[in-house]
């Protein structure tokens, strides 16, 4: 298998993860105990950093995570996010998107310890590997909210911290206030927009990059090329604007190249967006999300994959950053 990767200092994790967001039902369903078994499928063949949040499924996703390392908790390298408002009674503050809803968002000490010893309870252990703020709270200081989770650390039950949709200037102040292992955001070929700001202070500061939705949420491994691709009517990617009307056509047809580029090099389209973000640093660890167990060793076997200069030069000429229409979630 692929050497394995370091997110910041110490944090040692397999070259890919994966994440169980795909299990929350958002795009498609899956029954509880195949989930679980997806799960253990991701930790047989070594996949072992498992990505969730306490928001997803309302806590349920957690607890799929915690039925499926039960038996195997040191195998696992676990991630979890806390922030986001999901239960009744608790309040934070409203961030609107531009997916056409708002996000509660709660950076605050007590919530944030409240929220934590919730995700424990829910993953069935005493301590996560890494504990990430899933999005900034605009009402409280990156520095407040880091503070608070250092004492987690302190306390054992978070080996390391990271944060996800930060901007560069909130990891400077958060890195200065307690050593952020990694950063959560969403990075692939549909959309580069981290290379602005985030990736290139997460380089210079150390800290390990997590790529959420690597294959743009599907997009890259199946609607490109394809204008059969269709979603189901409750699928959570229609008020994605990049998967609606007009602006789903054009990208179809502008990712085109890549399903014929994949099978130039014999590979799969999912496995070419895997490695190209896997050839743009060695700090790089996406988490895919599958309901599929073959689909995780697919993906997995992307950490093989040889790009060669030429190969990531064509590739950087067929897809530039902004190729994609459509806006992204909070930018
Ligand atoms: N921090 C944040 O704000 C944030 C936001 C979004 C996501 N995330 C994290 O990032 C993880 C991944 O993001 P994501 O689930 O949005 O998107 P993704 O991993 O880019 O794509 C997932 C989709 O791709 C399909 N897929 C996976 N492997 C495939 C393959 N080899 N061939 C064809 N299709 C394939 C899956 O369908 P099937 O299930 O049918 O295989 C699923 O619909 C999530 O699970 C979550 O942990 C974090």
């Amino acid at each position: 298998m692929a050497a394995s990767r370091k997110l910041g200092r110490e944090l040692t994790v397999s070259p890919l993860g994966y994440g169980a967001m795909a299990l929350a039902g958002y795009y498609g369903g899956i029954e509880e105990d195949n989930a679980v078994k997806t799960i253990q499928h991701a930790l047989d063949i070594g996949v072992n950093f498992i990505d969730t949040a306490d928001a997803y499924s309302n806590g349920q996703n957690e607890q799929l995570v915690g039925r499926a390392i039960r038996d195997r908790r040191q195998e696992a390298i676990v991630a979890t996010k806390f922030g986001i408002v999901f239960e009744e009674g608790q309040s934070g503050s409203e961030v609107p998107t531009n997916w056409g809803f708002s996000l509660s968002i709660n950076g605050t000490k007590n919530y944030a310890l409240q929220a934590l010893d919730g995700s424990l309870k829910r993953l069935n252990t005493d301590y996560v590997d890494l504990w990430y703020a899933h999005y900034p709270d605009p009402a409280v200081p990156i520095e407040e909210t880091v503070g608070a989770m250092a004492e987690a650390v302190q306390a054992g039950k978070a080996r390391f911290l990271g944060l996800s949709n930060v901007t560069g200037d909130q990891l400077r102040r958060a890195h200065a206030v307690h050593p952020i292992a990694a950063i959560q955001y969403e990075y692939s070929l549909f959309q580069r927009n981290a290379e602005e700001d985030i990736l290139p202070v997460a380089r210079e500061l150390g800290v390990g990059f997590v790529p959420w939705s690597p294959l743009g949420a599907g997009f890259l491994s199946s609607f490109a090329g394809d204008s059969q691709q269709t979603l189901d009517a409750n699928d959570f990617r229609n008020s994605n604007p990049r998967f609606q009307g007009e602006n789903l056509k054009k990208n179809v047809d502008r990712f085109a190249p890549l399903q014929e580029m994949a099978a130039e090099l014999n590979i799969s389209p999912a496995q070419l967006a895997l490695a190209w973000l896997l050839h743009q640093d060695d700090t790089i660890v996406p988490i895919p999300g599958t309901r599929k167990p073959h689909r995780i060793e697919e993906n997995l076997a992307a950490a093989e994959v040889a790009l060669s200069a030429a190969h990531l030069a064509k590739i950087e000429e067929l897809f530039p950053a902004g190729l994609a229409i459509g806006k992204t979630l909070l930018a």
